[in-house]
């Protein structure tokens, strides 16, 4: 069955099951200060999962596109991507284990036919916070799973979330599936690498809170995540995802323009350049910083192992148009940007290949040097700023000579650089999830202020073009094709300390898009929202539709608002920073 294929079948089979189909989000999750990538399904639901409610109801399936750079250093075996795309069915509030995992059953076995010798389950052991998932466990073997397919197992492997540090987790159902040869053992080992992870149904009923302690949630929640690129492995009777139809055609390319075999090589080349593409895609460009430093990180990781394998110049490129081509359908966005990414690419290439050689050369010679097993962070530092090798490259080609990097000094450096941010370097792969903070609510509520008192003040053609919240301050990007004068700046803070101080009511009500539209809601991003959004006002003074979450009163929004810095972000869009002064 080929990918495209599967995810059609999924989507399907839970809309007949009253699940409503929801947007593919964007890789940035937004108001989302600690993490860089959506890495799971479940991160734009995590206001729902909480209690809110959602405009489509509770029962909710999606493909998801996901980043986990996690797992960069494992890429190249047959099993592990940066760039993946999870189908996910929730339930908010709704149906529970015994459906959950009925349904889940239902798809395995009927829609895509696995026989049930071929499966093999995984539930929770129990701890101290949370019971021994025996219900789980006799839900399958009801269905005719055999006990000795069922193993209970802890906390590290059966149990998931929260994605960051604080907010929905539970114990979690995970379905393995036999990818040997021979026929599948009739006794589950887990430990087996021929068992291989396909799905993973999560029972959300926690929250886990900044103290570390679980606490019950409003409801109980089923939040489930499938692999595409496993499933269709497996499916499609291959050893590795790389040879499915959504990387085939990838690997082929690299063959074909490139003088050396390496499977290693191609294998990330195909990987990188495929998640790249994804980040370009969301008009990211390669930096130092954040979100472009992850995505120069792998460009140049791609741009290494071209050369090991003695790729053509272009050879990148081509490869990328390869994976526009593959994923166009699915993500129109491909196709319009596609001269954007090319030219990004290529240029990020083209700045890197000048200084590799060199870089190269120093690297040898500062290793053949050494006495000790480590190389110097002064070394790297000078590989990181004057021929642009991350951090992490001068590691991994340290380590391949059997040599360590003294990071310390490295990072003494760096802060001693202090146009260049410690966090766009360090703790970016990890994966972490908003946790809806009350500073980050708090602000949010500010940006709703803060665009109507733009439209009042500049133009009522502002619209919003952006915005990226942390617990310090806000980032909003809007349509203007000038630099704001002080005075306007200033009547733009007094308006919103204004509304702040009249202790306005937020109220949120569900409407459909034409609706919220007559009543003047704003609100720029209608593709990512189904048919019923919801509003929100505050006051009579603004009108967005938005997910939430928001403050209940401006009365709980604390401090003054005021407008840091005003910049232009690009060509007719302007960029405000502001903050809540206490
Ligand atoms: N959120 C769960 C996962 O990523 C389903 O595995």
């Amino acid at each position: 069955m080929k990918g495209n294929e599967l995810k059609r079948r999924y989507i399907e089979f839970f809309k007949k099951k009253g699940h409503k189909e929801i947007r593919n989000s964007s890789l940035i999750p937004e108001n989302d200060p600690t993490v860089l990538f959506t890495t799971a399904g479940m991160h734009p639901l995590v206001p729902y999962l909480l209690g809110q409610k959602h405009p489509l109801g509770k029962r909710l399936v999606n493909i998801q596109r996901c980043i986990r750079t996690g797992d960069i250093d494992d890429v190249g075996d047959d099993v592990h991507l940066t760039f993946f795309e999870m189908l996910g069915n929730w339930s908010l509030g709704d149906y529970f284990k015994k459906e959950a995992i009925e349904m889940s059953f239902e798809f395995l076995t009927k829609e895509l036919n696995i026989p049930i010798e071929k499966l093999a389950i995984t539930c929770f052991v129990g701890d101290k916070n949370a019971d021994k998932d025996e219900e789980s466990a006799e839900v399958w073997k009801k269905l005719g799973i055999s006990s000795k397919r069922i193993i209970f197992l802890g906390k590290e492997d059966n149990w998931w979330g929260p994605a960051g540090t604080t907010g929905p987790c539970g114990p979690d159902t995970e379905m393995f599936y036999w990818a040997g040869d021979e026929k599948a053992p009739e006794q589950f080992n887990p430990g087996d690498s021929r068992w291989v992870e396909i799905w993973n149904d999560v029972f959300m009923q926690y929250n886990k809170l900044q103290n570390g302690k679980l606490e019950s949630l409003k409801q109980k929640n089923v939040d489930t995540g499938m692999g595409v690129e496993r499933t269709a492995m497996l499916l499609q009777g291959k050893k590795n995802v790389f040879e499915t139809d959504l990387f085939l055609p990838i690997l082929k390319t690299i063959r074909h323009l490139s003088r050396k075999d390496d499977i290693k090589a191609e294998r990330i080349i195909a990987d990188h350049i495929k998640t790249s593409v994804f980040i370009l895609n969301e008009k990211i460009v390669p930096s130092n910083l954040g979100h472009g430093y992850v995505l120069r990180r792998l460009i140049r990781r791609a741009s290494r192992y071209a050369r090991l394998i003695d790729l053509d110049k272009d050879g990148l490129n081509e490869v990328a148009k390869k994976v526009i081509e593959i994923y166009r359908e699915t993500y129109d966005g491909l196709k319009k940007k596609e001269l954007f990414i090319l030219d990004e690419l290529k240029k990020e290439n083209e700045k890197f290949e000048k200084t590799l050689t060199s870089g190269l050369r120093i690297f040898e010679k500062e290793i053949s040097k050494l006495d000790g097993k480590e190389l110097s962070g002064k070394i790297a530092f000078v590989l990181f700023t004057s021929y642009g090798f991350p951090l992490e490259m001068t590691i991994e080609l340290a380590e391949e000579k059997g040599f360590r990097v003294e990071e310390e000094t490295f990072w003494e450096e760096y802060k001693r650089h202090q146009d260049l941010s410690r966090q766009a370097t360090k703790g970016v792969f990890k994966s972490g999830l908003a946790d809806n903070s009350e500073e980050v609510t708090q602000y949010h509520t500010v940006t709703h202020l803060l665009l109507q008192a733009l439209k009042n003040n500049l133009s009522h053609d502002i619209e919003q073009r952006g915005s990226n919240i942390t617990k310090e301050r806000i980032r909003f990007d809007f349509n203007f094709d000038r630099k704001l004068t002080d005075e306007e700046k200033k009547k733009i803070e007094d308006e919103v300390n204004e509304k702040i101080n009249a202790h306005l009511d937020v109220k949120s009500e569900e409407m459909s898009l034409g609706d919220a539209r007559k009543s003047g809601a704003s609100g720029i991003f209608e593709e990512r929202y189904g048919n019923v959004v919801s509003v929100y006002t505050i006051g009579r003074y603004s009108k967005e539709i938005c997910t939430g979450p928001h403050v209940e009163n401006t009365k709980n929004i604390k401090g003054k608002f005021r407008i840091v810095k005003e910049e232009s972000s690009s060509a007719g869009i302007r960029r405000i920073k502001g903050i809540l002064e206490k």
